[in-house]
């Protein structure tokens, strides 16, 4: 048993301790795909016990419970849920919330593949969605139907650090009878806990930050027991299970979360003031900032701001690729969230969207460069940012 109230830089530590195998500090990595019980009695039993730890690798393995019980205890949701990627996690918290006939509404600026899902997926199997601003609570309020059943936000946004007031949409949505799913990636629980906000279900690509060093790809799903329950009924037939390796990589990678994040923290606001100030920036998008669009809201419902920043360039698309193309310590690559500085031009990422009026609309412009702040000196960061731009 641990004792109560552990901060969570111990029990991102000390939270899993019966992954611990005899003398063995760190725990085992159980690379099997299957169980073997003692006898068929024992067999059939496990069969029909809720919790898959131990039965066959994809119903669960004691690699993932290590992560599930630092996961919830961290987001304070009751019970957690790896998958193999955090598409995996939000298409099972997806499918599983809905179904034909039902309605879900999205913010317009979520994860591309969460959009995807919704769109080019779901659609075929009678869900209906309406997309929304994020920064407009009535738009949601105006949105909710009779057959709502899932409203889901992503804050901050991917890539422009939108931030949705969360409390406030979780009041409309339960008012209308729909649960609220929340992809947390940016934020982490470091910086933002939204089940305390009111959310039903946390979703994070643990790709990113939770992993932390750019090695492994994987999903994490946080909420109740029983909505936990009900969307692993879903992702174990859909079968996107994180492997045994995987989920030990995760566990190291938590180690040191709340380090990692503070520094994140702390090196994108002093990116973004530097870049506030540089005369090739026109404009820069980081919560932390003072005249971000949703700072007000972020500093009520986040500890920290993270460590996304994304910036305009004074020029073009190829301007932009230019700096790209003269940073030396941001590596051009796509994801975010690693120990190491990454830039991406989202409109080069997504060009399909960045031709669309809507992207234009939604303020991704051809010059737009995403910044993943990685945990290097700051002071390097800032000077290397100058160079590129010219300053
Ligand atoms: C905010 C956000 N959510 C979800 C995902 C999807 O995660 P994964 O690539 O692990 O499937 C990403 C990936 O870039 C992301 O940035």
């Amino acid at each position: 048993m641990q004792p109560p109230d552990l901060g969570i830089e111990t029990t991102l530590v000390h939270g899993d301790r019966t992954a611990a195998s005899g003398s063995a500090v760190t725990p085992p990595i159980y690379q099997t795909s299957t169980f073997a019980f003692s006898d068929a009695d024992a067999m059939a039993a496990a069969a029909q016990t809720p919790t898959f730890e131990r039965f066959y690798t994809r119903y669960g393995n004691p690699n993932h419970g290590a992560v599930e019980r630092i996961l919830a205890a961290i987001e304070g949701g009751e019970a957690a849920m790896v998958s193999a990627s955090g598409m995996g996690a939000i298409s099972s918290t997806t499918i599983a919330l809905t179904g034909a006939g039902t309605h879900v509404v999205a913010q317009r600026m979520i994860y591309d593949g969460a959009r995807a899902l919704l769109s080019r997926v779901l659609s075929r199997f009678g869900v209906e969605v309406t997309y929304v601003d994020q920064h407009d609570t009535r738009a949601f309020a105006a949105a909710m139907r009779p057959n709502t059943r899932l409203v889901m936000l992503e804050s901050p946004s991917n890539p422009l650090l939108g931030i949705t007031d969360v409390a406030e949409v979780c009041r409309i949505a339960h008012d209308g009878g729909a649960l609220v799913s929340i992809d947390s990636t940016i934020a982490t629980p470091v910086n933002q806990r939204p089940l305390e906000l009111g959310a039903d279900v946390v979703v994070h690509s643990a790709t990113k930050y939770l992993g932390g060093h750019s090695d492994l790809i994987a999903g994490v799903v946080v909420s109740s027991r029983e909505l936990v329950a009900r969307i692993w009924e879903t992702h174990h037939i859909l079968g996107s299970s994180l492997g045994p390796f995987e989920a030990w990589l995760l566990l190291r990678g938590l180690r040191t979360l709340e380090m990692r994040v503070e520094r994140h923290n702390h090196n994108a606001l002093t990116v973004a003031r530097a870049m506030e100030a540089h005369p090739r920036v026109t404009r820069v998008y980081y919560p932390g900032l003072d005249l971000h669009q949703g700072h007000a809201i972020a500093k009520r419902q986040m500890r920290g701001f993270g460590g996304l920043v994304s910036i305009e360039i004074d020029g073009s698309f190829d301007d932009a690729r230019d700096v790209i193309d003269r940073l030396a310590l941001f590596a051009s690559a796509a994801s975010l969230g690693g120990v190491e500085s990454l830039v991406a031009q989202p409109a080069a990422m997504w060009p399909s969207s960045s031709t669309s009026a809507d992207a234009r609309a939604m303020g991704i412009i051809p010059s737009l460069l995403r910044l993943s702040i990685g945990i290097e000196r700051a002071e390097d960061l800032v000077a290397d940012l100058n160079h590129a731009l010219g300053g």
